[in-house]
């Protein structure tokens, strides 16, 4: 089991995403880009894989966009219906594993927003996923997800950071309207990209005395620019833009220096070939 299988994680989910991207000026129109992806590639059926809460396709589906929801967490993908019916909108919403859903409809843009992507584990299942994803998509249909290109400076500092070195992120209300701390103890695995660790969520009450904790663990691979072509590459697709962030700035793909010192969050475009 990963953070977001547990049903204590998928209700909190939105509320503590809420004050961990709050003032956040990189995130801010995350929703807003992937409603413009979607109008521009997305007219023949949107599908928001690894959807979570439903933050996109919520927002797309409010937007009059036509698309379908799947994530691998059941927990999440009941947060997401709910969310869906208490607004009225009637959506498909799929539990399933990225690297082998099947629907008996195909999409013309695929969505895998917020890192998604980055919960495979090994470059194996991100071939897995893109061959499957593939499949799924219409002629010249559109893949989108997101890396952030390893930094070096934070990787070497991960690699220090032993399982019970919890560092605070945010105090938040949980849905039984309970304070909470939120820790991370995150290491970093040079030879096989992984981040691994604990979250851990200490409950409070009113004096501020810590009355209950839960641990939960997370597994996420960090993926080199130089990866992504070549998966793509490898899986039949063609990378057409990068974006870095969600306020239209994109890299030149005509100039081989161009983002070769960016650490930050890079979207892909990429097309089916
Ligand atoms: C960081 S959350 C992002 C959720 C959502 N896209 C958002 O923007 O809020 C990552 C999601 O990926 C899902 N996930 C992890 N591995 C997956 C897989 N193999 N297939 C489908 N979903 C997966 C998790 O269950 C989780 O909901």
């Amino acid at each position: 089991m990963d953070l977001h299988d547990f049903k204590d994680v998928a209700e909190n989910y939105d509320r503590y995403l809420d004050v961990m991207y709050k003032d956040h000026d990189k995130h801010a129109g995350f929703q807003a880009f992937y409603l413009d992806l979607a109008r521009k590639y997305g007219t023949g059926g949107v599908v928001d894989i690894a959807c979570g809460t439903g933050a996109v396709l919520l927002y797309l589906a409010e937007h009059g966009i036509d698309v379908d929801g799947t994530d691998l967490s059941e927990e999440m993908c009941r947060v997401a219906q709910n969310k869906a019916e208490q607004r009225g909108l009637k959506l498909r919403i799929v539990p399933a594993d990225m690297t082998k859903f099947h629907t008996d409809r195909k999409y013309s843009l695929a969505i895998i927003a917020r890192s998604g992507f980055m919960h495979l584990p090994s470059s194996q299942l991100q071939r897995n996923a893109l061959l499957n994803i593939r499949n799924q998509l219409t002629d010249g249909g559109i893949l989108t997800f997101n890396t952030f290109d390893p930094n070096p400076e934070l990787q070497a500092a991960m690699m220090k950071t032993d399982p019970e070195d919890y560092s605070f992120r945010l105090e938040y209300v949980n849905s039984n309207g309970q304070r909470e701390k939120i820790y991370n103890a995150i290491s970093y695995n040079p030879f096989s990209q992984l981040m691994s660790g604990n979250w851990k969520f200490e409950t409070l009450d009113e004096a501020g005395n810590v009355i209950g904790e839960r641990v939960r663990p997370l597994l996420m691979r960090q993926t080199y620019r130089s990866e992504v072509f070549l998966l793509a590459e490898l899986c039949g697709f063609q990378v057409l833009d990068i974006y870095r962030g969600y306020l239209g700035d994109k890299e030149d793909l005509s100039d081989p220096n161009d983002g070769v010192n960016h650490t930050g969050n890079l979207i892909w475009i990429m097309q089916k070939k």
